[in-house]
């Protein structure tokens, strides 16, 4: 039993009941799921905001659902979702609350941290984002030389990053056209080189997008922005107040990098970095579709808040997407999880998930620091989906891997694209429908046998089938649906976390690279000798400054 009377995960009666289950269910198969039940396909599906989620091709019964759902109550993932919402201290390793809801709340709602409610500073800062975003959109904001700003160029990394990069994918078709948005992250210098090497600085704004302030990978590009920028205008440091604005939690370090601290955004520590595209880290998307896309993006995401809050568990979207992967990834021993987006405007969005759901949910110990014996977070991994048809669905199709994939497309093509390029939508969507179907149905032996394919072929020309799919289809893609669309992963991811008995919200897993990279970097630049490095960093290192040429 742990400190609070929870018992250990696997042992619970509801664990063990899906064990059983698992084991009386054997070669489930989704063929004969169907045929048992001609209404399965309008059947198993559900509904939230505009998100039609269809889960017919599992390898559940309405037994699974009903005994997966036990674990849900078992393991009081709603208890934990309220306690996340009132504002409670869930990350319990960093004493944090956990709420970046409360990013998307309205204007009069309450949420308290200490005995605080955070709301009215959310939308303080929002309007101070929309008063500057217009300003820069309208050209009243103006470079150091009086110049128009025309690029925004947003340098943060991981949460401070894949957030808004993906999210100004996604949105392009309601950008402002004019301006050119890039975003920089690694600490390659090639990242920052190809971003601004056909840039005029007169006309650039750097973000410098930083929970923390102290990512080096950030402090570092933002130095060398600075000195571009200074170097290229022939400036002095007065000129930084007008090209530099920074997005962080710490007024304190974003002064001493030289940037007025009136044109620092704030958000607060309990948002964490990878849930906080919807806070101050967003400017440069608001920058790009402007305030008011902004905020429908918020409502979407509000949606799915309440959807999550007060649906009832047979109806609750993120319950259900949290317990299939519990049940494939805990009972079927599934390793990864495809997220298949049809739009190519969602080519960043599994990229986004990958640190949404692998730095949340890989974890190995419990919340009381015991090792768990039960698979945790997936692999996430995915592209847009007809270039991934041409590439690794083979493997999906007719490796020996399950792999449980999401696919995600929208009805009508955005209205931007010429007719003639609307046209093609129907040909994409074809293969979204006809790759789902493969995946569930496959292609038996007797089937290929009757085209008169020749016996040898036979089996390399089967296809299993069984392959399970979540559906999810919209009418069109609007920076509401994408809020609803982030909205329902985090809370996904939220659900399993819950069930794991995992901290979700921490990131300790990060650290140790740092510390080493910190301290290896003097050994390559000064041939220093670091106390206890072991045999084989100290041979790499030894080679990588003979090729450097040091
Ligand atoms: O990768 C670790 C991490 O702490 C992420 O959680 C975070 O999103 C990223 O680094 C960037 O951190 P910061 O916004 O503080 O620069």
């Amino acid at each position: 039993m742990n400190a609070d009377g929870r018992k250990r995960l696997n042992r619970t009666p509801e664990w063990t009941a899906l064990a059983k289950h698992r084991e009386d269910l054997g070669e489930v198969r989704l063929r004969e799921l169907f045929a048992a039940d001609p209404g399965r396909g309008s059947g198993h599906t559900l509904q939230v905001g505009d998100l039609y989620v269809d889960h017919s091709k599992h390898l559940v019964t309405d037994e699974t659902l009903r005994l997966l759902r036990e674990l849900a109550a078992a393991t009081d993932v709603f208890g934990l979702r309220d306690a996340m919402f009132r504002g409670e201290k869930i990350n319990t390793t960093e004493n944090r609350a956990v709420l970046h809801t409360a990013l998307r709340a309205p204007r009069d709602a309450v949420v308290e941290v200490d005995g605080e409610n955070v709301v009215p500073a959310v939308h303080a800062v929002l309007d101070k984002m929309a008063g500057f975003a217009e300003r820069v959109r309208s050209g009243a904001w103006t470079g150091h030389t009086g110049k128009r700003i025309k690029n925004v160029v947003n340098i943060g990394i991981g949460g401070s990053d894949l957030g808004p990069a993906m999210a100004y994918e996604v949105l392009r078709a309601y950008t402002d056209r004019e301006l050119t948005v890039r975003f920089v992250s690694n600490v390659d210098g090639a990242d920052l080189h190809e971003a601004t090497r056909d840039l005029d600085p007169a006309e650039t704004l750097f973000i410098v997008a930083s929970k923390t302030f102290t990512t080096i990978e950030t402090i570092t590009n933002a130095t060398s922005a600075r000195e571009w920028l200074l170097t290229e205008l022939k400036a002095g440091q007065d000129a930084v107040a007008r090209h530099f604005v920074a997005l962080s939690t710490n007024s304190e370090k974003v002064s001493e990098f030289g940037i007025d601290p009136d044109n620092m955004f704030e958000f607060w520590d309990w948002v964490g970095g990878r849930y906080s595209y919807d806070s101050a880290i967003g400017l440069s998307l608001m920058i790009a579709i402007g305030p008011d896309r902004f905020r429908e993006m918020l409502d979407g995401f509000r949606i799915v808040d309440e959807h999550f809050r007060t649906a009832p568990a047979e109806a609750n979207v993120p319950l259900l997407l949290g317990l299939l992967g519990v049940w494939y990834g805990n009972f079927f021993d599934a390793q990864s999880h495809a997220v298949l987006p049809y739009s190519h405007y969602l080519s960043k969005f599994t990229a986004y998930l990958q640190q949404l759901d692998m730095e949340s949910n890989g974890k190995s110990v419990d919340r009381d620091g015991e090792p768990v014996d039960w698979q945790t977070g997936p692999v996430v991994w995915g592209t847009p989906g007809t270039n991934g048809q041409h590439a690794y669905y083979q493997l999906i199709h007719q490796g020996t891997k399950l792999i449980p994939a999401d696919f995600i497309g929208f009805a009508r093509p955005v209205d931007e694209l010429s007719d003639e390029l609307k046209a093609q939508h129907d040909l994409l969507m074809a293969n979204f429908f006809a790759q789902t179907q493969a995946l569930a149905f496959g292609k038996t032996p007797e089937e290929v046998r009757a085209e008169g394919v020749p016996e040898e072929l036979v089996p390399h020309k089967t296809f299993k089938g069984n392959h399970p799919t979540t559906t999810i289809l919209a009418r069109e893609l609007t920076p509401s649906v994408l809020g609803q669309l982030i909205a329902l992963y985090e809370h996904k991811v939220f659900v399993q976390g819950a069930i794991w008995n995992i901290d979700s919200f921490d990131q300790w897993g990060v650290e140790l690279g740092k510390v080493l990279a910190r301290r290896v970097e003097p050994a390559l630049t000064e041939g220093a000798e670091v106390p206890g490095l072991d045999a084989s960093t100290k041979a790499l290192v030894s080679t990588y400054r003979e090729l450097r040429g040091r």
